[in-house]
């Protein structure tokens, strides 16, 4: 019996020039969790698009300023670099995903667990 592996999806997001600085959006993949896309001074960002707190999107309602999402139904912030809930009503940090460029296209690296085999 072999433990469970990690194995490394990738989603495309969008075209690079669609999501101009301090701008997100939200990706909906063929599966798994909506994630949003940030874009700060020309690095793309990942997080879950899902406000810890309650449900709300970040990457459609939430407000962008430097690195800081604020969820605009109650106000909790994170930090989109590593997913840290920033205050309150937040306790709970987002999860993060890595993000690549290629040929000017941005991707999410998602990982699943390919179970045991
Ligand atoms: S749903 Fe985001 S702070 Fe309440």
């Amino acid at each position: 019996m072999s433990e469970p592996s990690a194995v490394s999806d990738r989603v495309l997001a969008c075209e690079a020039d669609e999501l101009a600085d301090g701008e997100s959006m939200t990706v909906e993949p063929d599966s798994g969790e909506a994630i949003a896309v940030y874009r700060v001074d020309g690095q793309f960002y990942a997080t879950a698009d899902m406000c810890t707190h309650e449900e709300w999107s970040l990457g459609e309602e939430g407000e962008l300023c430097g690195f800081e999402v604020t969820c605009t139904l109650h106000n909790a912030k994170f930090d989109i670099r590593d997913g840290t809930a920033l205050c309150f009503p937040a306790t709970v940090a987002l999860r993060r995903y890595p993000t690549t460029v290629e040929a000017g296209k941005v991707y999410v690296l998602t990982e699943e667990s390919a179970g045991e085999s």
